[in-house]
């Protein structure tokens, strides 16, 4: 079977500032897969390439089999695009955003659609209510609830929980665990290195315009030296594999 997403050799530039320098990668169906970079690294504008919102200036990419300059249509059909800032509506309330999405999609039952995905991400009390009334790590469950209108074979999550308190982070992360059990293939991004050793089944660190290591995190953790302390072995954690990939061992 396919990759769910192929990348090869993708460039992008704005003006005279080169981005993406030629970045390959590749996802499986199925996996949880983290796209980690520092702050202007080029991970939305991978993210927006993905997702047929901006063309790149070289390379491909294709996304559940499909080229994503060619094919625009058949991309868009099997995946959906949480972004990195809210884009729920807020003179709706949160059930009838839902419905709106349903009915958009062309779906058989839009309420029951609507009902199912409040109730799964336990939104049923503020159903009624107006985002504008939700807390931060409310709004971002309904957004990913409205990503998974139509059910997706593929979602992108471009930081999923920036902004969001620790406890709300943690209801993001179950439901994304939660998406990548049932069978969908999760894309997202993250400055959190916690984030990516939580939940990614491998991890791709984006610097420089490109793709500089991929891998799990148990073979991330195998290019980073043990350090021993006395007699007591330390693991080193995913940020420091960062900082001594990236090039700032001396921030260890
Ligand atoms: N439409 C645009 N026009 C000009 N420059 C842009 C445009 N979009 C992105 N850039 C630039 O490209 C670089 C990468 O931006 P991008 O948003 O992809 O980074 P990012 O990794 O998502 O950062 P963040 O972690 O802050 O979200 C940045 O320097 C940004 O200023
Ligand atoms: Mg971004």
């Amino acid at each position: 079977m396919e990759k769910a997403i192929e990348v090869k050799g993708l460039r992008k530039s704005f003006k005279d500032t080169e981005v993406l320098k030629g970045v390959d990668f590749e996802v499986k169906r199925g996996e949880i897969f983290a796209l980690l970079g520092s702050n202007g690294a080029g991970k939305t504008t991978i993210v927006r390439i993905l997702t047929t919102l901006l063309k790149q200036d070289g390379g491909t990419a294709a996304v559940n089999g499909f080229d994503v300059v060619s094919k625009p249509g058949n991309v868009r059909h099997a995946i959906s695009l949480t972004g990195q800032f809210a884009a729920v509506d807020e003179i709706l309330t949160g059930r009838e955003n839902l419905i709106m999405i349903a009915k958009l999609r062309h779906l058989d039952h839009p309420y029951q659609v609507a009902d199912n995905l409040l109730k799964r991400f336990g939104l049923t009390d503020a159903a009624n209510r107006k985002p504008s009334t939700y807390s931060g790590g409310m709004r971002r469950r309904l957004d990913i609830a409205l990503s998974l209108v139509g059910k997706p074979q593929i979602i992108f999550l471009d930081e999923p929980t920036t902004g969001l308190d620790p406890e709300a982070r943690i209801e993001v992360w179950k439901i994304v665990k939660e998406l990548a059990d049932s069978g969908t293939t999760v894309f997202l991004t993250t400055q959190y290195l916690e984030e990516a050793e939580q939940l990614a089944d491998r991890i791709a660190i984006l610097h420089e315009g490109r793709i500089i290591t991929t891998g799990t995190l148990a073979e991330l953790k195998q290019l980073f030296p043990k350090t021993k302390v006395e007699y007591v072995e330390k693991q080193p954690t995913l940020e420091e594999i960062f900082l001594a990939i990236i090039g700032k061992k001396e921030a260890i």
